[in-house]
């Protein structure tokens, strides 16, 4: 088990490797320059999207593009696109009026690092410019159309930023909450944009529609569990560890798996998500290994 898991980890290791290079090179040519007026903005928006995180959502893309057969040329647009909705949600997300948190990503949060106005404008536009990325950088109209579509339905009102609605309404100390409700947050704030980013990288590879309907699936499942991990980490992990605050979720009466489930019943539901996504991937044979592996870091993740 033990090699497996390293085995495991090197394959991970390599991919997010790849990701992150190719995301980085890409970013920093598209991203505003920092000294191009108005500097704080586009310094806020750089500081929040280059050089930190996993680049996860990125690494889906790029590997659910190769998945059906694609280039990783045509998933770079979708794959940046993604990334700076999700720096952007976090930015905002950190923000006072949210859940407050003053570090991200190994260093201050943005409204931390450049107050509050500057962070929600630079969120703001990181959101404007995704849309932007893709309709600037896919030849075939049909194609942006659809990438644009399938992107603004992950992050809205019926994805992340309704699931991030349905998180705050929920923070409540003083009242139980059900595993219905919390299926419904997650699903949403969380799960929207992984299966968004496993559905665009399918897309920009040109996917008939079987095998997209294979990786919604597996999508949608690997997001549940990625949130219900974020969760347990939460409880478990250091701030050293995880980049960012540990142990604000039960404070802040954060609708969570591991309140309504604790710790182990939480670990045990997502790898049986992870399980039923691995057999979603079955028709689409050895091009989804690497769907596979990152499937699996999805949860065995310690950061
Ligand atoms: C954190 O996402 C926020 C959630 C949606 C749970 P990640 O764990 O992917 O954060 P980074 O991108 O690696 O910082
Ligand atoms: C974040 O969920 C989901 C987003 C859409 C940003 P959390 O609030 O649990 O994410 P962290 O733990 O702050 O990264
Ligand atoms: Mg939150
Ligand atoms: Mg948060
Ligand atoms: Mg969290």
């Amino acid at each position: 088990v033990a090699l497996q898991v390293s085995q495991l980890n090197e394959r991970v290791r390599d991919l997010l490797g790849e990701a992150s290079g190719r995301t980085e090179a890409a970013l920093d040519q598209w991203l505003p320059a920092e000294d191009l007026a108005p500097t704080a903005l586009h310094r806020a928006m750089r500081y929040s999207v280059m050089g930190g995180g996993k680049r996860l959502r990125p690494a889906l893309v790029i590997s659910a593009c190769r998945a059906v057969g694609g280039r990783v040329d045509d998933a770079m647009p979708a794959a940046c696109a993604v990334e700076l909705i999700h720096a952007y949600s976090l930015i905002h997300d950190d923000l006072p009026s949210m859940d407050d948190d003053d570090y991200r990503r190994g260093k201050p949060s943005c409204h931390k690092a450049f107050g509050e106005a500057t962070a929600i404008l630079a969120g703001d536009a990181l959101l404007t410019l995704a849309f932007e990325l893709i309709a600037a950088h896919t030849r075939d109209a049909t194609r942006a159309r659809d990438l644009i579509l399938e992107l603004s339905r992950a992050a809205g009102h019926d994805g992340m930023v309704g699931g991030q609605m349905l998180d705050i309404e929920a923070e409540d100390n003083n009242r139980e909450h059900t595993l219905e409700q919390v299926r419904a947050i997650h699903t949403r704030k969380t799960g929207a944009l992984i299966r968004g980013a496993v559905r665009l990288g399918a897309l920009a590879g040109g996917a008939r529609p079987q095998p997209l309907e294979a990786l919604s699936a597996f999508g949608e499942n690997i997001g549940v569990a990625f949130q219900i991990a974020d969760d347990v980490l939460d409880l478990t992990a250091t701030q050293e560890a995880l980049g960012k605050t540990a142990g604000k979720d039960a404070a802040q009466g954060k609708a969570t798996y591991p309140a309504v489930l604790g710790i182990e019943h939480s670990r045990q539901m997502a790898a049986e998500l992870i399980d039923e996504a691995l057999e979603s991937l079955t028709p689409l044979g050895p091009a989804a290994t690497p769907l596979r592996d990152l499937a699996r870091f999805m949860i065995e993740r310690e950061q």
